[in-house]
């Protein structure tokens, strides 16, 4: 199967270094398409396969096509690929905000995925949603999952609300992380720590909570009653937050991000 990256950026590359690391594809499968010949140049220096400037020296030898580009980028590279598309040719997009309507009626195309990383895609724990037409067949389905399980984990959904709906978790959901790390990093400076000993005691709570919540079938609730003991530190803190509705608000940020990316879906700047 040639699969063809249409975008040499962060995700194109992740998406390339991923698949090969995986060896579900080699790298004489693996090519690039990218359109600013100076990061072409680079790339073909790196061992990911063949890199391209002009479509029409790629895409029709490509059964599977993943679309990385900016969404802003979609219209010139419409018209750029529109010509060399082949109607049985997969497409998968991972362009925020693009409909799947936008993209099979701007290439004429009917096998379309639409997928939804997340940033730690680049360190093979990103979180992935996707779905489909009804045209992608089983197998190719299947394909497509484990090519996109290579940079982390994947889950089908129906629908591209749904998908809308990931943006807003998952999809901007790293920046929610680092946002109440860095309040609990700012904490720890101010109670006395240094800057490097803050980052560590911050991120290896996150990382130990994570690993600790997985390995269990406690809800968070219950873990939350699990760390607070009555009268203590825990249960102060987790009082205050409760008091300053911090959980709602945390809730509306995602909102926030839910109704942006459906602006963005209808082409809203
Ligand atoms: N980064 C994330 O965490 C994340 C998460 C979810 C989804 N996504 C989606 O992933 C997509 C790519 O994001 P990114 O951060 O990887 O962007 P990026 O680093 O800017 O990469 C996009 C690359 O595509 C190139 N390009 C633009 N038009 C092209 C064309 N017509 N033909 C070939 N190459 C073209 C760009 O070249 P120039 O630099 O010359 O324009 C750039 O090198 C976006 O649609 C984004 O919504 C990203």
């Amino acid at each position: 199967m040639k699969i063809l990256i249409v975008g040499g950026g962060n995700m194109g590359m992740t998406y390339a270094q991923s698949i090969l690391r995986s060896k579900i594809a080699n790298h004489k499968d693996m090519m690039i398409l990218e359109k600013f010949p100076k990061k072409a140049e680079e790339l073909a220096k790196q061992e990911i396969g063949t890199v391209y400037g002009n479509p029409d020296e790629c895409l029709s030898k490509a059964d599977l096509i993943i679309l990385a580009v900016k969404p802003q980028d979609i219209n010139l590279l419409f018209d750029n690929i529109k010509p060399y598309v082949d109607p049985q040719q997969v497409f998968v997009s991972i362009m925020a905000g693009v409909t799947i309507n936008t993209i099979s009626t701007a290439l004429g195309v009917k096998k379309v995925i639409r997928a939804m990383p997340n940033l730690p895609a680049q360190v093979g724990m990103g979180m992935t949603a996707f779905t489909s037409t009804d045209d992608v067949t089983r197998i190719e389905l299947v394909m497509v999952q484990n090519l996109l399980n290579t940079t982390g984990k994947t889950v089908y959904v129906e629908t591209e609300k749904l998908i809308d709906a990931t943006t807003a978790i998952s999809g901007s959901g790293p920046a929610y992380v680092y946002y109440f790390m860095d309040a609990m990093m700012t904490a720890a400076k101010q109670l006395g720590f240094s800057n490097s000993e803050a980052e560590l005691l911050v991120s290896q709570t996150f990382k130990g909570a994570v690993d600790l919540y997985n390995k269990s079938d406690l809800s968070c609730e219950e873990w939350i009653s699990k760390v607070s003991s009555k009268g203590g530190t825990t249960e102060a803190a987790i009082k205050s937050y409760r008091d300053n509705k911090v959980h709602k608000d945390i809730i509306d940020g995602a909102k926030a991000a839910y109704k942006r990316a459906i602006e963005l879906g209808k082409g809203k700047a």
